[in-house]
C-alpha cells in the first residue's frame, strides 16, 4: 500500500453518472470519494478533491465547495466555480442559516430566500449541508445550480453522505 507521502496514480471519469438513479449514483460517488480520500487526512486536500469530484459528477451545477467555521464566521475553503464571497456570519445567507441550524437546507429558489448571498448571479437553487464532527459544527458543504428546484431530498441524503466522508477522513489525524 502506498504511503500518504507517495503520489498515487488515480483516474476519474464522470461519464457513468447521469443521476437518473440518484440514490444509486450517490452511492457510487461515495465509493469513489472513499477511494479518493483513503490514506489522506489533510482536510484542505480532501475538501479540494471532494469539491472537484462533486463539480465534475453532478449535472446542472455551477458551484460546489466548502466554508469552514472560524470563530463565529464561515470562511471560504476549497471550491469549484466562480470566485465567491470569503466570509459569512453564522445565521447569514443559506450557508450561515444551515450552519446555525445544523441541518441541511434545500432552497428551490434562492431569490425567495431572505438574506441569500449572491456570489454568482446565475445561481437559482442551492443546497447546504453542515459538516458535523461528533456533533460539533466545523463548516458547510455548499452546492449551487442555475436551475430552480434542482435539488431534492435524494440530493440532501447523497450530499450528507459525501460530507460525512470528508469529516471522517480528516478526523483521524487532525491538524496534519
Ligand atoms: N449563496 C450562499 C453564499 C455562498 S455562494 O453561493 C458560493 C449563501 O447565501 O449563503
Amino acid at each position: 500500500m502506498a504511503s500518504p507521502s507517495q503520489a498515487r496514480p488515480m483516474s476519474y471519469t464522470a461519464q457513468r453518472y447521469d443521476f437518473r438513479d440518484k440514490p444509486g449514483d450517490y452511492a457510487r460517488l461515495a465509493q469513489d470519494l472513499s477511494g479518493l480520500l483513503a490514506g489522506e487526512s489533510d482536510r484542505i486536500a480532501n475538501a479540494a478533491n471532494t469539491a472537484a469530484l462533486i463539480f465534475a459528477a453532478l449535472p446542472e451545477i455551477n458551484w460546489a465547495g466548502f466554508y469552514f467555521l472560524r470563530g463565529t464566521e464561515l470562511v471560504l475553503g476549497p471550491f469549484q466555480g466562480k470566485p465567491a464571497c470569503v466570509r459569512i456570519m453564522l445565521g447569514q445567507g443559506v450557508c450561515g442559516a444551515a450552519a446555525a441550524q445544523r441541518r441541511t437546507l434545500v432552497v428551490p429558489d434562492v431569490q425567495k430566500f431572505p438574506g441569500h448571498i449572491t456570489c454568482d448571479a446565475a445561481s437559482r437553487a442551492e443546497i447546504v449541508v453542515p459538516l458535523l464532527e461528533g456533533g460539533t459544527l466545523i463548516g458547510v458543504l455548499d452546492v449551487d445550480s442555475p436551475r430552480a428546484a434542482r435539488f431534492d431530498e435524494a440530493d440532501a441524503r447523497g450530499l450528507e453522505a459525501l460530507a460525512a466522508l470528508v469529516v471522517t477522513a480528516s478526523a483521524a489525524r487532525p491538524g496534519r
